[in-house]
């Protein structure tokens, strides 16, 4: 069984979180290669990983993602993942998320009162999310990107407490890492060009985190027809609103850092399971 992990040609080889995961797909005799997204690939599956410059070339991406044999997670996940809108969809659908509207370019936006993020629908590693209360500081902000773009309140509980990601394989929940606050005021700036230097550590979340990120990704498949445990790897990233309830800051199905550095090595070989089932299946 071939397993290809895709990446991008700034980090071939991944960022290094990843090394569990391939040593635990290595132990179960899986024949695993990274691969730089943009070529032909060969393999039984391709898994999206370290895939994080796609939002500079949208199209090229999305076509190489329908070329390849078998994508993980599957392309019409990938499609409705990739732009963030999806949070609108789901709070449709009743999930409780950090209230967001979407404004396309020319578009005169409403802003909500006091601090707002201003971000593009696609977008990864915090590249090109601000923070803001000034409105023309905003605008120009939002005319900057060109590009249809995310307000969403600025979530103040993310200052002293940033957020949890919790990570699931094959739809049943596997561990959780945190994330510290990623925007000072104005811009996040992103030295490596592709992401912006997060702060992770360990945390475990409460039981009413787990069951909003359950019910995130039922809605979720609800809304793509498919059931949960098709999302081969998702991860729910909550924060706290201003009641003390989580609300779905960003769910992520398409190329998320995985937190192994973060967690027991169970945490991969979970993966690496899960990563055989669905390339058998492919
Ligand atoms: N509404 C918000 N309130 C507080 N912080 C936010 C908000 N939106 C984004 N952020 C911060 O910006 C970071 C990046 O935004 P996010 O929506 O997760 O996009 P991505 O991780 O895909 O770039 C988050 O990790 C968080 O620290
Ligand atoms: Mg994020």
């Amino acid at each position: 069984m071939r397993v290809v992990l895709a990446s991008c040609d700034r980090l071939p080889s991944g960022d290094g979180d990843e090394e569990a995961l391939v040593a635990a797909l290595v132990r179960d005799g899986v024949d695993v290669a990274w691969q730089p997204w943009g070529t032909p690939v060969e393999a039984d599956l391709v898994v999206l990983r370290t895939t994080w410059d796609y939002p500079d070339h949208l199209d090229e991406f999305l076509t190489w993602c329908a070329a390849v044999p078998a994508l993980a997670n599957p392309l019409p996940v990938v499609r409705w993942n990739i732009d963030k809108s999806y949070m609108a969809e789901l709070a449709a659908r009743g999930v409780p998320v950090v209230p967001t509207t979407v404004v396309r370019p020319g578009e005169e936006p409403v802003f909500p009162d006091g601090e707002f993020v201003v971000k593009p629908a696609v977008g990864a590693g915090s590249r090109g999310a601000g923070r803001f209360t000034d409105h023309a500081e905003a605008r120009a902000h939002l005319e900057s990107l060109g590009v249809k773009a995310l307000v969403q309140p600025y979530q103040s509980s993310v200052d002293a407490h940033g957020e949890t990601a919790l990570v699931f394989f094959a739809g049943e929940y596997s561990h959780s890492f945190h994330k510290g606050p990623m925007l000072a005021q104005g811009l996040a700036e992103a030295e490596s060009g592709l992401y912006v230097e997060e702060r992770l550590g360990s945390i475990e979340p409460s039981e009413r985190q787990v069951a909003l990120a359950e019910q995130v990704l039922d809605a979720a498949a609800a809304l793509l027809s498919l059931r949960r445990s098709d999302f081969l790897y998702a991860r729910v990233d909550v924060v706290t609103g201003a009641d003390g309830e989580p609300l779905l800051l960003e769910l992520e199905l398409t190329e998320p850092s995985l937190g192994f550095r973060l967690t027991t090595d169970e945490a991969a070989s979970r993966f690496s399971k899960a990563i055989q089932q669905a390339a058998s299946r492919a």
